[in-house]
This record gives structure tokens, sequence and C-alpha cells, in this order.
């Protein structure tokens, strides 16, 4: 059963600039395997984590590092949860979420499909 969906777009230059001007940012978003990522890539991960929260209602008091997006060996992208978002998950009644992931022209996008 589906229990929540969320999308997520995010401009990609915008999103590089942020992080520039406050590199604290991307240790506060993203987890270790991720942070070497290139800034498409990156842009879409940070949607795919603002996706996700709005799949489960984007309560307060999620960690962004408590999600990551895995790829696999056919570069296809699943997420990885713990802590604040797996006990959120748990909450609803959700044991998995499906991800995709896009960017061109300049913005990134995901979607997320929560599933329990
Ligand atoms: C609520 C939130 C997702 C809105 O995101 P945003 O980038 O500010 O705004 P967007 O334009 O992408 O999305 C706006 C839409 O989000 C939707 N939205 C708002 N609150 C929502 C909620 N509690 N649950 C799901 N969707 C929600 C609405 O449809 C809104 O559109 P509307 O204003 O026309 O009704 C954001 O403020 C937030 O809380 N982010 C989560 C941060 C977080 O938990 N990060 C860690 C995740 S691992």
């Amino acid at each position: 059963m589906i229990v929540g969906v969320g999308i997520d777009v995010v401009d990609i230059a915008r999103f590089e600039s942020t992080l520039e001007r406050t590199p604290a940012l991307r240790e506060r978003l993203f987890t270790l395997e991720e942070r070497h990522l290139g800034v498409a890539s990156l842009a879409a991960r940070f949607a795919a984590k603002e996706a996700l929260a709005k799949s489960l209602g984007a309560p307060v008091g999620l960690h962004w590092t408590d999600a990551r997006v895995v790829t696999n060996d056919d570069g296809r992208p699943t997420l990885e949860i713990g802590g604040t978002v797996l006990a959120r998950a748990n909450d609803l009644g959700v044991d998995s979420f499906h991800v995709s992931l896009s960017h061109d022209a300049g913005v990134a996008s995901a979607v997320v499909i929560a599933e329990g």
C-alpha cells in the first residue's frame, strides 16, 4: 500500500552557490559517502531528501544525514534510512521507499514513494 509520495525540484546553480557560501552545509546535508559527488548529483540527492520528508508528512526533527541515496551497480538509486527518518517511517508503517532522480537543463528533481 502506498503511504505517501513526495516530489522536489532544485535549481542546480543556486544550490552550488549556497554550498560555496556555506561549506558546512555539505556536512549537514550529506553523508560521508555522498559528499564527494558532483553538484548535479548532490542537488538531486538534496531533492530526494526533501521528497522523502514530504512522503513522510515533513514532520519537524528529521536529520538530513539519517537518509542517503545509494547507487546500485546498475546505476539505480535506492534510499537507506536510519535514526529520525526510520523512526518516522516506523510510526507510519512504512517499510520501503522507491526513489527516482533526474538532473537536466539546470534543474535536479526527485520523486519518492513510501510503501507500507
Ligand atoms: C515542508 C517542506 C518539505 C516544503 O519544502 P519547500 O522546499 O520549502 O517547498 P516546495 O516548494 O518544495 O514544496 C511546497 C509544497 O510542499 C507541500 N507540503 C507542505 N507541507 C507538507 C507536509 N507536511 N507534508 C508533505 N508535503 C507538504 C505542499 O504541497 C507545498 O505546496 P503548497 O505550498 O502549494 O501547498 C520543507 O519546508 C521541509 O520541511 N523540508 C524537510 C526538511 C527535512 O526534514 N529534511 C530532512 C529529510 S532527510
